[in-house]
This record gives C-alpha cells, sequence and structure tokens, in this order.
C-alpha cells in the first residue's frame, strides 16, 4: 500500500470534504495573484472538524515535485477551514490541496494554473 492510497477525492463524503481551490485559471510569470482554499459545509466542533488544509505546487519542468507552498491548522469551535495565499509563479504547474478530517480523513484536490 502506498499513502496516496489513503487520500480520498470522490465518494459521498466528497461534498463536504474535498477542500475547494479558487484562483486564476492562468496568470502571468513573476505576478502576485490571490489563492483561496477552504472546505464548505464541514462541522468544526472539538470532536469533528476540519483539523488542517496543506498546499502544494506540482511545478511543470521541475526535477523533484511537490513544492510545499502552506499548511493552515485550524482550531475548531473558533477557526473555520480556510485560507488565502498571497503567490507568486515562474512556470505552469498544478496546485495540489489536502483536507484533514479527524473523522473522515484526508481529501484532495486540484487545479491546474497556467503560466505565461
Ligand atoms: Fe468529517
Amino acid at each position: 500500500m502506498r499513502f496516496g492510497d489513503l487520500i480520498y477525492a470522490e465518494g459521498e463524503k466528497a461534498k463536504n470534504h474535498k477542500p475547494i481551490i479558487e484562483c486564476p485559471d492562468s496568470v502571468k510569470s513573476g505576478e502576485g495573484f490571490e489563492l483561496r482554499v477552504y472546505v464548505s459545509g464541514h462541522p468544526s466542533r472539538v470532536d469533528h472538524s476540519i483539523r488542517y488544509i496543506e498546499v502544494y505546487f506540482y511545478e511543470e519542468g521541475r526535477d523533484f515535485n511537490p513544492i510545499k507552498l502552506a499548511k493552515a491548522v485550524f482550531t475548531p469551535e473558533y477557526v473555520n477551514p480556510e485560507v488565502t495565499l498571497k503567490l507568486k509563479l515562474e512556470k505552469s504547474g498544478t496546485i495540489f490541496a489536502l483536507a484533514y478530517c479527524n473523522k473522515h480523513g484526508l481529501w484532495e484536490s486540484s487545479k491546474r494554473v497556467k503560466v505565461s
């Protein structure tokens, strides 16, 4: 078994566990832009919450991937599972986001960003 086999992307629980990635489809090289990642409609209780979101970038043409961009850890009851990053990319690639629920495991989503 590989660790990647433990990451969910589909199924009945996807709707309120998969991270949602919002950013432009294409950006200019070296020009800053905003990336928002969040989980919608999930409880935020001590016994059941999205504990963290991690964001990675697969940069096309790079020898080793991914690049870890950020990790945001959330305290249940007080913080909603949402993070906004200011990014600057030089090359096209794919943003990957992971959201971890303490009851329902790791969930992933991705979005390609074209850099010109
Ligand atoms: Fe959950």
